[in-house]
């Protein structure tokens, strides 16, 4: 069993546990995600990891509402126990491979959507813990939606959006990645954005007429994680992915939105009539 150290709700549907998981935490890097289960017959839920303490043996998820078990996951309180808790899955973000001298010439721009920011986190932190400051563009729906606000000023460049203008600058994050660059003479060698598949589809529209790398984190698509289930099926470029065996990363120009989207659909009807289950 896997201890749950601290639950907080970050903002409406959004929580935050660190969990009691040494070895995960002991060879865990950025990119990489878990999965959980609530109970033996509980679903499989994927989730990339938020952050990870060594010395201690924890690991911190964030997740979102959005289906019977992760409801079912929020009312889980410090003291209570997962009863798997699987990882480190997937591959670690690219740049953790590269030549830090190398990577050190390189600008580097985050675009964290919502609870995509939980990914960001980590990738940033090690990124700062290496000498190397990136420039984040956080962005939520309004200034209750904003999450690790602080976590990431400390580590970063922060520009914090909200969609209603609520707080920070206002409008999409495409529009604060274009004004940076276009009207405030930021130059960035690659972009990483992390959240909601319209927000990743956006981005890389953008980018690629920008000219910027960017890499995109196709997490959302996973359904058991284990590369069994086939619902993370993606076209990149050329080539037939699993986005949790070969990802959760992928070069963001390369990657065929449409039909991830598509597919991430398929399985609304079957959530829909667990969730009414659940409220009968
Ligand atoms: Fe099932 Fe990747 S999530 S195959």
């Amino acid at each position: 069993m896997y201890k749950i150290l601290k639950a907080e709700t970050l903002a409406a549907k959004i929580h935050l546990m660190v969990v009691h998981a040494p070895r995960v935490a002991s060879h865990c890097q950025p990119g990489q995600f878990i999965i959980v289960k609530l109970d033996e017959k509980g679903e499989r839920i994927p989730l990339t990891i938020c952050d990870y303490d060594r010395e201690e043996g924890t690991i911190t998820i964030v997740f979102q509402e959005i289906g019977v078990s992760t409801i079912k996951m929020a009312e889980l309180k410090a003291g209570d126990a997962f009863r798997d808790f699987v990882g480190p899955l997937g591959c670690p973000s690219e740049f953790v491979e590269e030549d830090i001298e190398e990577l050190k010439k390189k600008k580097m721009v985050f675009v964290a959507g919502g609870v995509g920011t939980a990914p960001v986190y980590p990738q940033v932190k090690w990124l700062h813990e290496h000498g190397i400051t990136a420039d984040v563009i956080l962005g939520a729906k309004t200034k209750d939606m904003v999450i690790l606000e602080k976590e990431l000023g400390e580590v970063s460049n922060l520009y914090v959006t909200t969609d209603d203008g609520s707080y920070g600058r206002a409008g999409m994050v495409t529009k604060t990645l274009e004004d940076l660059v276009t009207n405030e003479g930021k130059h960035y060698d690659v972009c990483v954005a992390i959240g909601p598949m319209i927000m990743m589809k956006f981005v890389c529209l953008l980018t690629k007429k920008l000219g910027i790398h960017t890499i995109v984190s196709m997490n959302p698509i996973m359904v058991d994680g284990t590369g069994m289930c086939g619902a993370c099926r993606l076209q990149v470029g050329d080539e037939i992915k699993f986005a949790c065996v070969d990802g959760p990363e992928f070069d963001g120009h390369l990657v065929d939105f449409d039909q991830a989207m598509k597919r991430s659909q398929m399985y609304k009807t079957e959530e829909g009539r667990a969730l009414l289950k659940l409220q009968e």
